[in-house]
């Protein structure tokens, strides 16, 4: 019943050989250091999953962003665990992109043909530091709210547009409710979508040029 109901499927969507094309490839002899990528994309689905359970009780407001950090680390089942994993998981995501591109600079594979490869991972390293400054802001507590005071300032000393960075990130001149609503729109939806966007990219050309073998050493 099974089998025929997966022969069904398979006639109509052909997904057995998207599931080749994905898992069934040929790769040259690497080592453990190939499998960093993967390390980061482990780490970014678990950001993922425990963002998405994270909003269920966090609030993005001065009034209750704070309290509502507290009552899901103490009051909500597995809160704890879950606001754990979210909160070292985003300083290992850091890590291991760093790492991981490393790496594709250690054994040059930037180079042709995987430069639109390098391109969307520049993106991605942009956007998993993004992901790091505006989820900073959310608990709302004394920490985050100087922190991100310095990190604005830090933007308002570019040349000629720095005053500009500065409102649109802040919503204005001070640090206030319209800057926490914006750092959570960015945080949940606008980089999100970014990711998404150039990690799908990313991956698509990992898969259709191959990954490239570590270097000879007279290479
Ligand atoms: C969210 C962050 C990222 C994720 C999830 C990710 C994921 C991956 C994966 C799974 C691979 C294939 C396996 C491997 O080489 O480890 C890969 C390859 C690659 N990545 Fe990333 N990556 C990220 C960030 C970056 C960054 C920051 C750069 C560089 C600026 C980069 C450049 C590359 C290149 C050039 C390759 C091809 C390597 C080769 O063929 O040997 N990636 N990435």
């Amino acid at each position: 019943m099974a089998t025929r109901f997966g022969n069904w499927l398979e006639e109509r969507m052909g997904l057995g050989e998207v599931w080749s094309k994905i898992f069934l490839r040929n790769i040259p002899k690497t080592n453990w250091l190939f499998t960093l990528g993967s390390a980061t994309l482990f780490v970014a689905v678990n950001q993922m999953v425990t963002g998405i359970l994270l909003t269920i009780y966090y609030v993005p407001t001065p009034d209750h962003a704070y309290d509502s950090v507290v009552y899901i680390s103490s009051e909500v089942t597995a809160g704890w665990l879950i606001r754990g994993l979210h909160h070292w998981g985003a300083s290992v995501m850091i890590i291991l992109t760093v790492l991981h591109m490393l790496r594709v600079i250690l054994h040059g594979a930037y180079k042709y043909p995987r430069e639109v490869t390098w391109f969307t991972g520049v993106g991605l390293l942009i956007v998993v530091i993004g992901f790091g400054f505006t989820g900073y802001l959310l608990p709302w507590d004394q920490k985050a709210y100087w922190a991100t005071t310095v990190g604005t300032r830090i933007a308002e000393v570019t040349p000629l547009v720095g005053n500009f960075l500065l409102r649109i990130m802040r919503g204005g001149e001070e640090l206030t409710a319209v800057t926490l609503a914006r750092f959570f729109g960015a945080h949940v939806w606008f980089l999100p979508a970014i990711l998404m966007l150039l990690l799908g990219v990313h991956l698509y050309l990992v898969i259709r040029i191959g990954i490239s073998a570590p270097p000879k050493k007279e290479e």
